[in-house]
């Protein structure tokens, strides 16, 4: 593994999570860079952010091409163009084709905000309330063509308070987004981290259950 490892985060709103990757790049340089931000919306909130951090930008409007594999491949193209050897999708907000899924396999990771295989898609704040759970949380997983589908790597759970709305989970549910996505990108450019065979491996071990934040620190 090239060090530091390269990545490109693909973004479509805010870019909170960005945020923390950036941070947390800047306080550990020498574990990875981020060679590039992709959004498919000029408006992003997180584009400002990765300029004022000094990284390089493109807007791929999705509403320029004809269909979702062009789109695909003008994003694949700028990302390889730069080197990049992680993909970290971070609120982007488009399905993806299984050309590009399976192009970036074991190298393309999705933070997901629910306990999955809980509630893959949108709303998964207020269907976990609706729903009465007792406990919601985040997921980051290995990217495939099935949407929120991949193999998982890390959870970490937020209690639901009977105070609590969707807009609140979210809160709590961001606050530990800040701290485990940078951790797992951590773990991939330190070699920790591999897709084989469908499943992820974590320090040479095949995982039967994701790793949990609560119980890890480094
Ligand atoms: C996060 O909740 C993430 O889990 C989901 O999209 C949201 C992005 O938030 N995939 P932000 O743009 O990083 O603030």
């Amino acid at each position: 593994m090239q060090h530091p490892l390269k990545i490109a985060v693909l973004i479509s709103g805010n870019g909170s999570n960005l945020q923390a990757i950036i941070d947390y790049q800047q306080q550990h340089p020498d574990v990875y860079q981020i060679g590039l931000v992709i959004s498919n919306k000029a408006d992003a909130f997180g584009l400002q952010r990765a300029q004022k951090a000094g990284i390089p930008t493109r807007v791929i409007n999705h509403q320029d091409y004809p269909d979702r594999v062009s789109f695909d491949r003008a994003m694949q193209h700028e990302i390889d163009a730069q080197g990049v050897q992680l993909v970290v999708l971070a609120g982007f907000m488009r399905i993806l084709s299984a050309e590009f899924t399976e192009h970036y396999l074991g190298r393309m990771l999705n933070i997901h905000p629910s306990l999955l295989p809980k509630y893959p898609g949108l709303n998964t704040h207020q269907q976990a309330i609706d729903n009465g759970d007792a406990e919601h949380g985040l997921s980051v997983h290995f990217v495939t063509a099935e949407l929120d589908g991949g193999p998982l790597i890390l959870q970490a759970r937020v209690t639901i308070s009977p105070e609590d709305d969707a807009a609140s989970l979210q809160h709590k549910v961001h606050q530990q987004e800040h701290l485990a996505y940078p951790l797992v990108v951590r773990w991939f450019a330190e070699d920790k981290l591999q897709l084989k065979n469908g499943q992820t491996w974590f320090e040479g071990q095949p995982l039967n259950k994701p790793l949990q934040l609560e119980e890890r620190s480094t």
